[in-house]
């Protein structure tokens, strides 16, 4: 069953190749305009030759197509805000976020409050202790495409008190409902993209959904789509062009993305991420305060340095908790002319720039570092066929331009704090994928000290590990992520007051197993110095029903892979709903009081068992570990032999996070080698 999409039916071959045609115009456009500075363009009162010339074409395909959009992804300019016109300084609340925080530990103190009675805690008095303290639990979900985003989705669904099985042995069911934050990095964050926009639907409901991910035919191939789909993807982004603003690869990412993402017709392109604030679920406490992350990457340079500044983006706020910019601005007024922290004499405001398809492009646009592979390796990686090509040529063009950042200019940081902020001197502000520093897992936000975290429950699906024999990567984390967000903090640069558990090095997490199982940090509190770390949960993906190591950049998934996926990330969170240690879920409840119990010197004799099997010792095995090869955690009914190529075995599942029968082969098959292409996330 396909979604219905602008009540198109079948595509044909003439419109595929009218598609076609449009698509050449349009890259072709790119290919042949001059860039012009930007400085002046940002407020619609001087477009660049680029801009017109892009415009122009636009109109054209919107003549042939007929179509007359104003979607609602243009920005657009207001008169009067309600909402302040300023930048503050960060190092604290905004007032809003705290108030809005006190709201939500009313109800993760009660989704918490049971979480403990239901889950066998011994000797633990979990009503008095949770009288008068509520736990802050962060949720962060490393980006990896759709990987990270459905083995994250298991993760999400087994901390669901909505979801039945959640509630059941095994279960960690009502976690999500005692989480205050939560935050989302490139795959990760579509995944909370796709449930904060969405009114926070449950797991279940997305797949059942009849827009909301569909992956069988790749966002990049016309296969299965409208014959208006690029055309229209086209209008919109043009919407932002007549608005005044540049637009960049990154626009036509986020449109293609958001009707993945956004359960509204083609994608609901005036959705914004300042909406989610207004929305009845957050404003009744009923979502975790959701926020996504990008690095900013200044002009000319193509490296992203560990010292690269990192930005939270969330309904609320954006800005960065960094030394460089540490400045929050209005989301909802973003685009907006600041200078010096205020609204620039005779500057336009804005609405509308915050569009959360966008930010969900911008946590995820890695095009400059996937370019560099297609230029060396003239690769497969579009999934579509004819696109590729074209895609590829103008994605080489585009970079030269440096067409393949995310543009969020103006910035709103614009003479702000000169002194700390090295891009205060310039109204350019330009963001890459979150996970490009290779801080994967979206800690940052979630280690001010303000915010008081106490435990974060780190799901890393990144494809770190590289095969000896050839090379190639494999798709599992190696703690690449955490031994970078360690090192950002232990050298001080970047720390302002944040503090992170000491790690080992990622050979020790290889041959200790710590990247193979869930592996806690920072269990010992007086061993970190400087203000207090939260505990760190780090949950890595691992082959429990599936080999769920697929590549970065692939793209189409036939449903029951989708869903063999996210059941995998469900037994990875659930550890096999309780197969593996029967104790797990009690052991989980240690670890949302550990900082409080340790605070108040009541460890029960279970916990520090929970803490002997799961906490990393301290030990190190730093020796080049042999090649990684996980198997299969949770066996299906009969034995399974590992081949080298997938083999379709026949039967049924017994694990099956939903009940859902369907082949037992833990593969999921993919005939595209991806395997050249270097992974970045
Ligand atoms: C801003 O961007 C434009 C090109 O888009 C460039 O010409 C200009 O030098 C940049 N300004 C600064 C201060 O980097
Ligand atoms: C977005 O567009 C739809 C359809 O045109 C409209 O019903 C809705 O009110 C709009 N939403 C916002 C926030 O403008
Ligand atoms: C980051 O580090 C590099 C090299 O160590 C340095 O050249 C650059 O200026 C630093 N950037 C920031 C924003 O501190
Ligand atoms: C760990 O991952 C990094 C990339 O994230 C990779 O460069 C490195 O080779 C990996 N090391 C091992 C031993 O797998
Ligand atoms: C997945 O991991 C297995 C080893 O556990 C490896 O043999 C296989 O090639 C990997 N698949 C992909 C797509 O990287
Ligand atoms: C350290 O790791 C190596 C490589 O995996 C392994 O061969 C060795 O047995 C380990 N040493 C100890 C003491 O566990
Ligand atoms: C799986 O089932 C199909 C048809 O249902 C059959 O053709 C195939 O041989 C079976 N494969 C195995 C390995 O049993």
């Amino acid at each position: 069953m396909r979604a219905p999409q602008l009540g198109c039916d079948a595509t044909s071959s003439s419109s595929l190749l009218l598609v076609t045609l449009t698509t050449i115009l349009f890259f072709t456009s790119f290919v042949h305009a001059v860039p012009a500075p930007r400085d002046r363009t940002t407020t619609g009162k001087q477009p660049t030759k680029r801009n017109l010339e892009t415009r122009d074409l636009i109109d054209s395909i919107k003549n042939i197509f007929g179509f007359n959009t104003n979607t609602g992804y243009g920005p657009y300019q207001v008169m009067t805000p309600a909402e302040t016109v300023s930048v503050r300084r960060g190092g604290d609340f905004a007032k809003e976020e705290a108030s809005w925080v006190n709201g939500r530990m009313k109800v993760a103190n009660r989704a918490l409050t049971e979480y403990l009675g239901r889950v066998g805690m011994e000797g633990f008095d979990y009503q008095t202790f949770m009288k008068g303290y509520t736990p802050t639990v962060g949720l962060a979900f490393s980006g990896g495409g759709y990987r990270a985003m459905l083995n994250g989705a298991g993760v999400i669904s087994a901390f669901d008190s909505r979801n039945p099985k959640a509630m059941g042995r095994g279960g960690l069911g009502g976690l999500l409902q005692g989480t205050t934050y939560l935050s989302g990095l490139s795959g990760g964050g579509w995944l909370v993209g796709s449930m904060v926009v969405n009114e926070f639907p449950t797991i279940r409901q997305i797949q059942n959904s009849e827009r909301m991910w569909k992956l069988e035919d790749s966002i990049f191939s016309p296969l299965g789509k409208s014959y208006k789909y690029y055309p229209s993807i086209f209008a919109q982004a043009k919407e932002k062009l007549d608005a005044g603003f540049d637009i960049t690869l990154t626009d036509i990412w986020s449109l293609m993305l958001s009707r993945v993402f956004i359960d509204k017709p083609d994608g609901g392109p005036n959705t914004t991420l300042s909406g989610v604030s207004s929305c009845r679920v957050f404003r009744n406490f009923q979502m975790p305060f959701p926020m996504f992350l990008a690095n900013g990457r200044a002009e000319g340079d193509t490296l992203i340095h560990l010292n690269a500044t990192v930005f939270e983006i969330n309904p609320l706020e954006f800005g960065s908790h960094d030394p460089s910019v540490n400045a929050f601005s209005n989301t909802k007024l973003l685009g907006s002319d600041y200078r010096d922290g205020r609204l620039e004499d005779g500057g336009k405001l804005i609405h509308g720039f915050d569009n959360a398809a966008f930010v969900m492009g911008t946590s995820s646009s890695l095009f400059n570092q996937v370019l560099i592979d297609i230029k060396r390796n003239d690769g497969n990686i579009f999934g579509g066929g004819f696109i590729k090509g074209l895609v590829i040529r103008a994605l080489e063009y585009l970079s030269k331009i440096e067409f393949d950042i995310a543009d969020w200019t103006p910035n709103p940081f614009f003479g702000f704090n000169p002194e700390q902020n090295p891009s205060a001197i310039t109204k350019n502000l330009t963001l890459v994928d979150g996970g490009l520093d290779l801080e994967n897992i979206p800690f940052n936000p979630l280690l001010v000290p303000h915010r008081g975290v106490d435990v974060i429950f780190a799901n890393d699906n990144s494809a770190d590990v590289v095969r000896f024999d050839d090379g190639l990567p494999s798709n599992w984390p190696n703690g690449t992520s955490m031994v970078a967000t360690y090192q950002r903090f232990q050298r001080g640069l970047m720390a302002q007051g944040k503090s992170f558990p000491e790690v080992p090095d990622v050979h020790t997490f290889i041959n200790k197993g710590l990247n193979n199982r869930p592996t806690w940090f920072g269990c010992d509190a007086k061993k970190i110095s400087g203000n207090p770390s939260p505990l760190i949960v780090y949950i890595p993906n691992a082959p429990y029903t599936a080999f769920s190591n697929t590549s970065t950049f692939r793209m189409a998934y036939k449903d029951f892979e989708r869903d063999m996926l996210i059941d995998n990330g469900y037994m990875t969170a659930t550890q096999g709903d309780g197969e593996l240690d029967p104790e797990w879920p009690a052991c989980v409840g240690c670890a949302v009081v550990h900082r409080e119990m340790e605070r108040r010197g009541t460890v029960t004799e279970q916990c520090r068992k929970c803490m002997r099997k799961y906490c990393w010792d301290g030990t190190t095995n730093s020796t080049r570990p042999g090649e990684y090869e996980p198997d299969l955690k949770l066996q299906p009914d009969r034995p399974i032999s590992r081949p080298n190529r997938p083999v379709a075995l026949n039967g049924t599942y017994t694990f099956s996070a939903h009940g859902i029968h369907r082949p037992a082969s833990p593969y999921i098959e993919d005939f595209t080698d991806y395997s050249r292409f270097r992974d970045y996330a």
